[in-house]
């Protein structure tokens, strides 16, 4: 084993991160400076320092990053309108490429030459962190506790807990709980009862919003504003992205809107079955798809919405720090230059459906378009010659195949 002389880890403040940050000070006897990401997660922070301070931590980094999360993850992965296998809208992937970087700006800070995260050896997360990482500073060591050492259940990392005087909450006594990952743009839930994809979710699983059948009777109408395609408005009130995006997940939870249960694919190979709530974040896609409907050219919206799967794939897999995605990326912020304006939408038992959307850099005209007779030059006749010319080749075709 090489020599590692300091270590900056990945540390919550939970029971398994609190493990980690023991197990690594014994194994490699050396000086572990823990970094607390606040997300937005809802957790108070501040017993995480408590929990490092008793472990003897004396470099304990609690660091805000709403605000970076929001204005230059989430933001411009939803320029994109991405959607991983249809549905998921990112919120565990989108975090892990940010608390890596600040993994590795810390451990330049502080001359570290490794860096340890607390993510399984079986899910993606652990891909994630280690492939931004790479791109980020490959000459950085990456230790993976969990793929390491010894403990190999649950009732393992109780006994090892129990023999460091690591306190287990009582909830934690039990069997394995829930895991879950919460954020500002979402809260996953997976494991325990919901392994079995046969089985209806318990209500219990949701955390922020409520059961569609449960929510208001009566539907509320919001107004978001958009600029460059970036939300910065509700109902008028101009916003910071990390206010923009709560003030949506309270509107949404209320009106039980981005619940989803989902089995997807995961990158390392298995399917795996999990509850989501996106609920600001739903909103957040109906409106900017709404608004671009009047903003983006026809051509345009298609080359985006071709390699939209494409690149929610990259955020998935953990290359958002890789050239494609940075590619792909500044193709979507281009197409962002005149996505601006306001839509409305009707937030009504679980849907946020556009109700209605104006732009000052509107493509639609109602003149070219209407029934009734118009001013602009259009020559019906056009049409006559656009769709014989289109159909030249299926009336060979046809004419050919004997119909
Ligand atoms: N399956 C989701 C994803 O890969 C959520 C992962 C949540 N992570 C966790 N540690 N519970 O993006």
């Amino acid at each position: 084993m090489t020599k590692i002389d300091k270590i900056v880890l990945s540390y919550s403040g939970g029971l398994d991160t609190s493990i980690i940050l023991k197990w690594l000070q014994e194994t490699y006897g050396c000086e572990v400076v823990t970094f607390t990401a606040d997300l937005g997660q809802g957790e108070e922070l501040e017993p995480a320092r408590a929990k490092a301070e008793m472990s003897g931590v004396k470099d304990i980094r609690i660091v805000d990053l709403r605000e970076e999360f929001v204005s230059d993850f989430v933001f411009p992965m939803l320029r994109a309108n991405a959607l991983y296998e249809g549905q998921y809208l990112l919120g565990s992937s989108i975090a892990r490429p940010l608390i890596a970087k600040h993994l590795v700006g810390i451990a330049r800070e502080v001359g570290a030459h490794a860096v340890a995260h607390g993510a399984t050896g079986k899910g993606n997360d652990q891909v994630r962190f280690e492939l931004a990482v790479n791109a980020l500073d490959p000459s950085i060591k990456i230790i993976a506790p969990w793929r390491q050492w010894n403990i190999r259940s649950r009732t393992q990392l109780l006994e090892y807990a129990e023999k460091h005087h690591i306190p287990v909450p009582s909830d934690k006594r039990g069997e394995a709980p829930f895991s879950i990952d919460a954020n500002l743009l979402h809260t996953s839930t997976e494991g325990k009862i919901l392994e079995n994809p046969a089985e209806v979710a318990p209500d219990h699983i949701y955390q922020r919003t409520v059961d569609p059948v449960d929510a208001p009777d009566t539907p509320e109408i919001i107004t978001i504003s958009f600029e460059r395609g970036d939300p910065v408005s509700v109902n008028g009130k101009s916003m910071t992205p990390t206010a923009l995006l709560t003030e949506l997940n309270g509107l949404g939870g209320r009106h039980g809107i981005g619940r989803l249960d989902l089995v997807e694919n995961r990158f390392i190979g298995m399917k795996s079955r999990g509850i989501y709530e996106t609920p600001g974040g739903t909103i957040l896609l109906a409106a900017h798809r709404g608004i671009e409907s009047i903003t983006l050219d026809r051509a345009a919206a298609h080359l985006k919405d071709e390699i939209m799967p494409r690149y929610a794939e990259l955020i998935y897999n953990g290359f958002w720090f890789a050239p494609e995605r940075e590619m792909l990326q500044a193709l979507i912020d281009q197409s962002q230059t005149f996505v601006s304006g306001e839509v409305t939408l009707r937030l009504y038992k679980g849907s946020a459906s556009v109700v209605s959307r104006t732009s000052p850099c509107s493509l639609y005209s109602a003149d070219l378009v209407t029934f009734e007779e118009s001013a602009i030059a259009y020559d019906h006749h056009d049409a006559e010659g656009f769709i014989r010319l289109n159909g030249l080749r299926l009336r060979s075709w046809a004419a050919r195949n004997g119909r």
